[in-house]
C-alpha cells in the first residue's frame, strides 16, 4: 500500500471482546465503504498479481467475496466462491459433486465447500489461483480453502488478505506455509500482545 497504508489502516475498526471475550475483531466495513481506500487495496493487489499469470481469484465466504471479486474484475479473471456449508446447488444430473472440508476457527468450527467442477465450467485446463480473504488469524480457514481448491484442480499461487493478525497464539502465516505450503501476502499487519 506504500504511502496509502496509514490512511487505509485508519479505516479498520477494532471491536475488542467480540464475538467473544478475549478475541479482537477487525472490522473492514469502514474501509470498504471508502472509495479511495477500497481502490488503493484493489490496485495494490492487482499490481502484485497482474501480468496474465493468474486465471482465477477465489474468495472465502463471506467477507473474502468483497475484495476477491473486485480483484478478479481488475485482473480480468474469473471468480470462484469458496462457500460455507450447504450453499452450493447440485450440478445437473449429478455432473458435479461438492468437495467439503471441516476446519477450526478461533471461536468454533465450520465447514467450507466448493463444487468439484468449479474450474471445468470455466474451461481452463491449468487454473492458477490467488485465494483472497479479509483476514488471516489462525490460518485454519485459508488452509482448508487451499485444500479444497487443490482438490478441484487448482494451483494456488498465494493467499492474499487485507488484514493479518499476528500474536503468539495466532500464527496463520506459519500454519499456511507448514500445512498448505503456501505463502501469505497481507496488505495490513496487526500485532497483538
Ligand atoms: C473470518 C474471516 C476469515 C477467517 C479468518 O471468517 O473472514 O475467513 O475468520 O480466521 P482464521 O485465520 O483463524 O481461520 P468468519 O468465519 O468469521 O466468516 P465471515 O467472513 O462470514 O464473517
Amino acid at each position: 500500500l506504500g504511502v496509502h497504508e496509514a490512511y487505509v489502516r485508519s479505516l479498520v475498526r477494532r471491536a475488542p471482546d467480540w464475538p467473544k471475550k478475549g478475541t479482537a475483531f477487525l472490522d473492514m466495513n469502514p474501509l470498504l465503504a471508502d472509495a479511495r481506500a477500497l481502490k488503493q487495496c484493489i490496485d495494490s493487489l492487482a499490481e502484485r498479481y497482474g501480468g496474465g499469470f493468474i486465471t482465477h481469484v477465489a474468495g472465502i465466504d463471506a467477507r473474502g467475496f468483497t475484495v476477491g471479486c473486485a480483484l478478479a474484475y481488475a485482473l480480468n479473471c474469473g471468480f470462484i466462491m469458496v462457500r460455507k456449508k450447504g450453499k452450493i446447488p447440485p450440478g445437473p444430473e449429478g455432473s458435479s459433486s461438492i468437495l467439503s472440508e471441516d476446519y477450526e476457527l478461533e471461536y468454533g468450527k465450520d465447514t467450507l465447500e466448493v463444487a468439484s467442477d468449479s474450474f471445468d465450467t470455466a474451461r481452463v485446463t491449468s487454473p492458477r489461483v490467488v485465494l483472497v480473504d479479509d483476514l488471516l488469524a489462525t490460518g485454519g480457514t485459508a488452509t482448508a480453502a487451499c485444500n479444497l481448491l487443490r482438490l478441484a484442480g487448482a494451483t494456488i499461487v498465494e493467499v492474499a488478505v487485507v488484514m493479518e493478525i499476528m500474536s503468539e497464539s495466532l500464527q496463520g502465516r506459519r500454519r499456511l506455509k507448514e500445512e498448505a505450503y503456501i505463502d501469505a501476502h497481507a496488505l495490513l499487519t496487526f500485532c497483538e500482545e
